[in-house]
């Protein structure tokens, strides 16, 4: 359970030498001096930083947490100051910074050394920094800084300062900045062209309950904007745009369900220019106007064009009026009020209409008749995306702003026509959600896997405009959103084999931690994210996982606990320093999540036990109301470190839920007890078999189809099933304790143990089954006896059937075997993979619920597709000894990610299944919807998103003996994850039986 909160006390340590921190960059950074470096500081001193005082304001910001960047790491300030070109006074050694073409320095100093800087120039947001000699009159070297544009400039600051080991995070998780005494640059230095995504950004929204708590204590005196209430000030917003610059970020979508950006304090839109954030507005904010907040302050009558078109338009005239001296991504068209559909009646012509006149508005506050030039965007959310899909366009420079389900798949990309449309494409994806089938909003639940996966398809189709992801509160997501934001920053240092190591690379640099703890850092979070995404935190009850099959949820407890154990050993092991930051960006999102997941576990158990009589459900009773006590103190922890600078951070209601939405309380999941006092009717012992409900001796509704008078349990094993051994747990049936023996008529059963005491104290003894195979053939049947002596009373006793079933496989045979009623593959699991028109089946390491995915590769942008039993396919050899019912049919049931139909409507996401030379039958798996709309079976609590895979099931007539499954490309972006061959005794779980044997 939670490890207590010990008080960092400061205690930075000087580094010697380290590496230089940059994730997936090139580094140009070294703490001791070499050849060819420049010293940014050395022997105590600093070299002077020069600006231009005609370089942008921003830039001239910038550069103050640049000077205080470097005094962070070294404890020595440089200077800053503006130089002009002709000054003479003497510097050995400066550090210019400028922009081209906007900073007379910079300009100069080209001029002077033919510094070549045509990788740069024009090329939006592009830097270069380099030593040059002579640069100016008394400068005798120079390390210049050299930005194409505003944002070129300062990033290429805040490329070197992370670089330094100023983590953007510095203040919004407390990453501590290692020290050192000395601090060098190489002479050759670091550059960057442009990034892959034009605008890359983030969305902060649904942030009451905590984001928005927690602003208003820390940012205002708890009364917050005067119109409406709202904390989201300029104090707010400057940490936020300083943020976002450090991770290379350049947009912003502000909170709005209970503020007005733009109203709430004036100066966080003149702020966020200065900064060099580019604001935009949501998806249902039209017209960089707060909807519907600012609306219903200011407007007049109904949100609804069709009939308060003046009042509208004024509203939007005003809107744009206010934002037309700063850089903004202007978002077009509307939703309806409350970003609910337009209501009926409200049709592609009235949208025509609203994004004809937004364009007029832009034309008339710009005094232009050119409007093309000025960004705008159309999302394409929900029901807009049907409009589109019905045949509504808008102008071509208009970028086109696709989305996800809200669950991170992505309904749609640009189709090979619409790419060359002037106004590009993008992606508005989620990290955080409010809405069907349920919120999540709480903890980090998105494998890094599946956003490369998705926003890699973005890169491939060239939806590289825009990209904004829905982050909820900001935290708990630090490493997500860096993670988006850095692939997007630069995608072509990313591929599906090198993702999970941005991990690696970012737990070095916040931790300063060796490679091999940094490893361990990305395992946890990896695993972490795995079984939040398997299935949301707010989707789980008390019998996702199986209590009975598979050991489904005593294994996914003890994951979860050495996952816990491995995160608190490394927390007591970093340094004082560091543990603020590694509490919030590791250890809490595991110690959290556990404890919800280890409680909904819990419950499930005593529920089951109560049900079959055994005292030892009051145990578990006891456990759940610990850990429900103990998931509030992790809160309280959380806002209490470090002073409370994060109180409120974690808010978020997160047990209890009923609907979609969030409880307004944390409610415990439903607990039971049995009569601790009261012996059960039956006598002292209870007897329960792996694998069933019920419970011997007496009668339970599990025990067999009559309900009462059951005979006794039989347990069936045979070679092949992967735990090697069966068990049964003795428990106690209430307060007389008692000794067992197990005793069994047959000499090729081992019972382990094979006696033992049982009491309220120690109420549960498990035993374990297993066979000598090298004593059976065939199959053979045993009984086991079961004998309980309390003091007092009566000799108890239940017998069980043992059956032994002795399948083997021909000699030569490679692959899978049936065993325990079926087959489970892991997809990446192949025997054999058959290339195509060079498309490949390829693993998407760490993908998905399980082990990972398989998808054909590369995805490429032309999209080809194949008739079934043509393309690209991949190959499982199997051994079959059973069919279901023993009447030669199996169930093959290939196990898919919930990819949409992502690509042109016509060409739905498909693949095909075949055994042996079974001619293959194609399954396009995703229904087909209304246009803007999703299939019912994505929705739901035992839908698509909430299990997060797709079950494809094909029927075959096999006879037993072995075989091959081939799975064939149809369409490219499909996912298979698992495969499980139902030969009829495949039993109910979540993540299906655990993989077979292979030989
Ligand atoms: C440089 O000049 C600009 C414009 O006058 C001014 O805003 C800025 O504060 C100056 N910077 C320094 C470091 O003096």
């Amino acid at each position: 359970m939670p490890t207590p909160w010990r008080l960092a006390a400061f205690a930075a340590l000087l580094a010697l030498a380290a590496p230089a921190h940059a994730i997936g960059q090139t580094t140009c950074v070294a703490f001791k001096s070499a050849s060819a470096t420049f010293p940014v500081v050395s022997a105590g001193r600093a070299a002077p930083i020069f600006l231009a005082d005609d370089d942008w304001p921003g830039v001239q910001r910038a550069a103050q947490d640049f000077a205080a960047d470097i005094e962070r790491v070294t404890g020595v300030k440089p200077s800053l100051a503006n130089r002009t070109a002709t000054a003479t006074a003497k510097a050995s050694n400066a550090i210019i910074v400028g922009t081209l073409g906007r900073s007379a320095l910079v300009d100069a100093v080209v001029n002077n050394t033919g510094l070549d800087v045509s990788s740069v120039q024009g090329n939006w947001e592009a830097f270069l920094a380099k030593e040059v000699k002579n640069p100016l009159p008394g400068i005798d070297s120079a390390y210049v800084l050299i930005g194409a544009d505003k944002r070129g400039t300062i990033f290429s600051m805040y490329d070197h300062s992370e670089q330094f080991g100023v983590s953007p995070w510095y203040w919004w998780a407390d990453v501590p900045t290692t020290k050192h005494s000395e601090l060098f640059v190489t002479s050759s230095g670091c550059s960057h062209g442009s990034p892959s995504v034009k605008y890359r950004g983030i969305f902060l929204n649904d942030e009451q309950p905590a984001l928005q708590n927690w602003a208003m204590e820390k940012f205002t005196n708890g009364t917050g904007a005067a119109l409406t209430g709202s904390p989201f000030n300029h104090l707010f917003y400057t940490k936020l745009y300083e943020l976002l610059l450090r991770l290379k970020a350049n947009y912003l979508w502000p909170a709005q369900w209970s503020s007005a950006f733009a109203v709430d304090d004036h100066l966080n839109q003149v702020f966020a220019d200065w900064y060099g954030i580019a604001m935009g507005t949501s998806h249902e904010e039209p017209m960089t106007r707060s909807t519907p907040v600012e609306w219903n302050l200011f407007g007049t009558g109904p949100w609804d064009y069709g009939v308060n078109a003046d009042a509208i338009y004024n509203f939007w005239v005003n809107g744009t009026e206010r934002a037309a001296p700063y850089e903004n991504v202007y978002t077009m068209g509307m939703r309806g009020a409350g970003d609910l559909p337009l209501s009926e009646g409200e049709n592609i012509q009235l949208l025509e209409k609203v994004i004809s006149d937004q364009r007029g508005i832009l034309s008339n506050v710009f005094n232009t008749s050119d409007v093309t030039t000025i960004p705008q965007m159309w999302c394409l959310y929900k029901e807009v995306e049907g409009f589109y899909d019905d045949g509504m366009r808008v102008p071509d420079d208009i970028t086109l702003l696709w989305t996800d389900d809200n669950w991170g798949n992505i309904r749609r990309f640009p189709t090979v026509a619409e790419r060359n449309r002037t106004g590009g494409a993008g992606v508005y994806y989620h990290f955080d959600y409010v809405g069907d089938p349920r919120d999540f909003k709480w903890i980090t639940s998105t494998q890094i896997s599946k956003t490369y996966e998705e926003m890699s398809l973005a890169i491939d189709r060239e939806a590289t405009r825009i990209w904004i992801v829905n982050v909820g509160d900001l935290k708990p997501y630090e490493m997500d959103i860096e993670f988006f934001i850095t692939y997007g920053w630069n995608s072509s240092i990313w591929d599906r084999n090198n993702v999970a190591s941005f991990v690696n690379s970012w737990a070095e640099r916040e931790f300063d931690m060796s490679a091999k703890d940094a490893a361990t850092v990305s395992d946890i979070l990896a695993n972490v994210t795995r079984f939040n995404a398997r299935r949301k935190p707010e989707l789980l009850n008390s019998t996702v996982y199986s209590l009975v099959n598979y050991r489904e949820a005593e294994t996914m407890l003890s994951e979860w606990q050495s996952l816990n154990a491995t995160a608190t050993k490394l927390f007591d092991s970093v340094s004082a320093d560091k543990q603020g930051a590694f509490f919030q960006l590791v250890l809490h999102p595991v110690q959290a999540s556990a404890t919800l997941a280890t409680m909904w576990i819990f419950a499930g158990i005593n529920n089951l036990r109560a049900s079959q009589a055994r005292l030892s459900a009051n145990g578990f009773k006891d456990s759940v109301e610990a850990l429900f006590e103990a998931d509030y103190a992790l809160e309280e922890q959380y806002h209490s470190i470090l002073g409370g600078k994060w109180d409120h951070m974690m808010d978020q209601t997160h047990v209890g839920y009923v609907y979609w939405q969030q409880p307004m309380q944390n409610s415990m999941p439903a607990v039971t007890k049995v009569q601790a006092k009261k012996q059960a009717l039956p006598g002292p012992m209870r007897i329960v078999p792996e694998g069933t409900l019920g419970a011997w001796p007496g009668d339970n509704m599990n025990d067999c189809a009559a309900m009462y008078s059951c005979g006794p349990p039989t347990l069936t094993l045979d070679p092949f099933v992967p735990f090697g051994n069966r068990f049964v747990d003795v428990g106690a049936a209430g307060p007389a304790p008692f000794a067992f023996s197990v005793s069994s008529n047959v000499s090729w059963l081992t019972i382990e143990p094979s006696s033992g005491s049982v009491s309220p104290s120690s109420p549960e003894t498990r035993v374990f089954i297993s066979v000598d195979w090298s004593k059976v053939t065939g199959v053979e049947f045993a009984n086991i006896n079961f004998v309980a002596n309390a003091t007092g009373q009566p000799t108890s006793a239940q017998n069980a059937f043992f059956v032994a079933n002795k399948t083997a496989v021909p000699a030569g045979f490679k692959g899978f075997v049936e065993g325990d009623g079926g087959i489970s593959i892991e997809a990446a699991h192949t025997s054999r993979n058959t290339t195509v028109a060079g498309i490949t089946w390829v693993e998407l390491p760490g993908y998905g619920r399980t082990l990972s995915g398989i998808t054909p590769w590369p995805r490429g942008g032309n999209e080809l597709n194949f008739t079934a039993g043509t393309g690209p396919h991949v190959e499982y050899d199997f051994m079959l000894f059973n069919t279901i019912g023993s009447a030669g049919n199996v169930t093959v049931h290939t196990q898919v990610a919930p990819t949409l139909n992502n690509y042109d409507p016509t060409r739905p996401v498909a693949l095909a299944v075949s055994v042996d030379g079974i001619a293959p039958v194609t399954t396009y798996f995703f229904p087909a919807a209304a246009p803007g709309s999703l299939p019912p079976q994505w929705d739901g609590t035992d839908g698509f998103v909430a299990n997060s895979f797709i079950d494809v099931p094909n029927n075959f007539s096999l006879a037993p003996g072995p075989h091959t499954l081939k799975v064939w490309m149809v369409e490219p972006t499909v996912v298979v994850q698992k495969i499980i061959i139902d030969t009829g005794g495949v039993r109910q779980s979540y993540l299906g039986p655990p993989e077979s044997i292979r030989v």
